[in-house]
């Protein structure tokens, strides 16, 4: 505790201090606050971190090798689920070559190899046409999944339309009926592939959805079997299902739902760009796990973001952060920066069970610049709440005929980092508006509805182009963050129990929307209530 009450204690003594400040007594902060990885740079100089507050958070961070190294080796250190967590092993064909990773004295590693050669091979063969469907070569993808078996490709394959020569692809995660129906719609079942997305192959709503396309298969189709592969861990359920063994890729229990694109769940993407270029997204991420594990903690990118992180919410106390990508392929990101950062650190309790003595979280959201600047950076910029915003941004486009677009968004991203740290002023507002002629009481009232308060604080990540390389480094930079964050404050990052009462609550709502009046008891008031206005509703029309 006595490092938090430092950090506490530090914050308080320059809570007021600007940024700007910093600036003026360290000529080169730009430079020696930021940390270089995979060709990319991290920028956390607009934060208000300085020598003694950087001390002492990686003093905090002195417990992140022992548990890096745990996990890596396949130590089973999600403890709540009896697990080990080795989504970077099936990147590690990509990476350097360190030996054998085992769970319980077996190393997975041929294992990972195998599968990887499976999917390439599946692959190639549906982007070549060798494996057709009923009606011929298929021209579509549908990707039935949700959570970690849907985000993670769903953002990827739109990240790197630039790289797509294969199927297109689609997704359908949402139970709601319009993702299935609006989806489907204009495909030809007959050269659709619908690959069914769930390591458990009982998540409700995956289900349901794939039954529903079975459906619309079956009405076009004689043989459906030819139309679906899954990606799961319960072979049985998929061979119940009918969907032939030599179409099932399996992954094991040390990979976690949102960990889970750099394996099977990755089919999809993997069909849309190809083997090779696939092989890229994982040696980005590969690199970047090697540059977690070896590159000190005060120039390791992962740790830099997770301490300018605590920093900001358990320290500072500002309660969101925004990601806010000047990159329009990354949409989706935000999205699935949400699962994985909320899903693994919105816990209340640490590893132990005990009540968590700081906040945890933070709550994570954004979209990309600059279409989120005519939206929300009102608030970032004059509300009274404090948002630290990481930008991130391609020096370069994939456009080069459309080369001054893309300057734009490179100047729009650094302004509003400018901007946001050093604000305007009462006296510089009153100023330019008394250049543009405003004058006594109008320009009173007004002038302060003019002023931006600044001094807040954001990270920029700057990177060359965003290759299918890139992206894996981005995502196991932040898979990597997301766990020092979790070490530092002693919890399980790789469960997710939070997501259960829900679930169950909705079985047994469900047959109440039925009619079922034995499955009124023991509801509460107000959802009876909602239930009854739902039925009343749908029997009007
Ligand atoms: O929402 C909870 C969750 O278990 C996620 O962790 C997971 O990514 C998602 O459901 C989907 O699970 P499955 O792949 O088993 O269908």
């Amino acid at each position: 505790m006595t490092i938090w009450n430092d950090l506490d204690a530090h914050r308080r003594a320059h809570a007021d201090r600007p940024i700007t400040a910093l600036f003026a007594a360290e000529p080169d902060r730009a430079a020696r606050r930021s940390t270089q990885a995979c060709g990319m740079v991290l920028d956390w100089s607009k934060t208000a971190l300085d020598d003694r507050a950087l001390d002492l958070l990686l003093d905090l961070a002195r417990v992140v090798p022992e548990r890096r190294e745990a996990m890596f080796s396949g130590q089973r250190i999600n403890e709540t689920e009896g697990r080990a967590v080795l989504h970077t092993a099936l990147r590690r064909p990509a990476g350097k070559d360190r030996g054998p990773v085992a769970v319980d004295g077996r190393d997975v590693l041929p294992g990972v190899a195998e599968t990887l050669e499976r999917m390439r091979r599946f692959a190639t063969r549906i982007r070549e046409g060798k494996i057709a469907g009923q009606g011929g070569s298929y021209t579509d993808v549908v990707n039935i999944g949700i959570g970690g078996s849907d985000l993670g490709p769903a953002m990827a394959v739109r990240a790197l339309s630039p790289y797509h020569d294969g199927p297109r692809v689609h997704f359908i995660s949402n139970v709601d009926g319009a993702d299935a129906h609006d989806t489907l719609e204009g495909l030809d079942p007959g050269r659709t592939l619908v690959i069914v997305g769930s390591k458990t192959f009982t998540t409700i709503e995956t289900m349901t959805n794939a039954a529903t396309v079975r459906d619309w298969m079956g009405r076009a189709v004689t043989h459906p079997a030819d139309q679906f592969a899954a990606l799961s861990s319960a072979l049985g359920k998929t061979a119940q299902f009918g969907i032939d063994a030599d179409r099932v890729f399996g992954f094991e229990d040390w990979v976690g739902g949102r960990y889970s694109m750099w394996g099977p769940i990755g089919l999809s993407l993997m069909i849309a760009i190809g083997p090779d270029r696939f092989d890229e997204f994982l040696s980005g991420a590969a690199a970047m796990d090697d540059h977690f594990r070896d590159a000190d903690l005060g120039q390791n990118m992962p740790v830099m973001l997770a301490l300018v992180g605590l920093w900001h919410h358990q320290v500072c106390g500002y309660p969101t952060r925004a990601v806010l990508p000047y990159d329009q392929r990354l949409l989706r990101l935000p999205a699935y920066l949400q699962q994985l950062e909320m899903e693994s650190n919105g816990k209340r309790v640490s590893m132990d069970g005990a009540d968590l003595p700081r906040v945890s979280g933070p709550v994570v959201w954004g979209e990309p610049g600059t279409n989120g600047q005519h939206a929300f950076y009102q608030l970032i910029h004059q509300g009274t709440e404090i948002v630290p915003c990481e930008f991130m941004v391609a020096a370069e486009g994939h456009e080069p005929d459309l080369d001054n677009h893309h300057k734009l968004l490179l100047a729009n991203c650094l302004a509003q980092s400018q901007a946001l740290m050093r604000g305007r002023s009462l006296d510089e507002a009153r100023a330019l508006m008394e250049a543009a002629g405003l004058t006594g009481d109008e320009l009173d009232r007004q002038a302060r509805h003019r002023v931006f308060p600044g001094n807040r604080p954001s990270t920029t990540l700057i990177y060359p182009k965003l290759t299918p390389f890139r992206l894996g480094a981005i995502v196991a930079l932040y898979e990597h963050r997301v766990f020092v964050e979790g070490v530092a404050l002693g919890i399980n990052s790789f469960d997710q129990w939070g997501v259960e009462l829900g679930k169950e609550l909705a079985l047994s709502i469900a047959p109440l929307l039925d009619g079922d009046e034995a499955a009124a008891v023991g509801q509460d008031g107000s959802t009876l209530r909602l239930a009854e206005l739902v039925a009343r509703m749908r029997a009007d029309g």
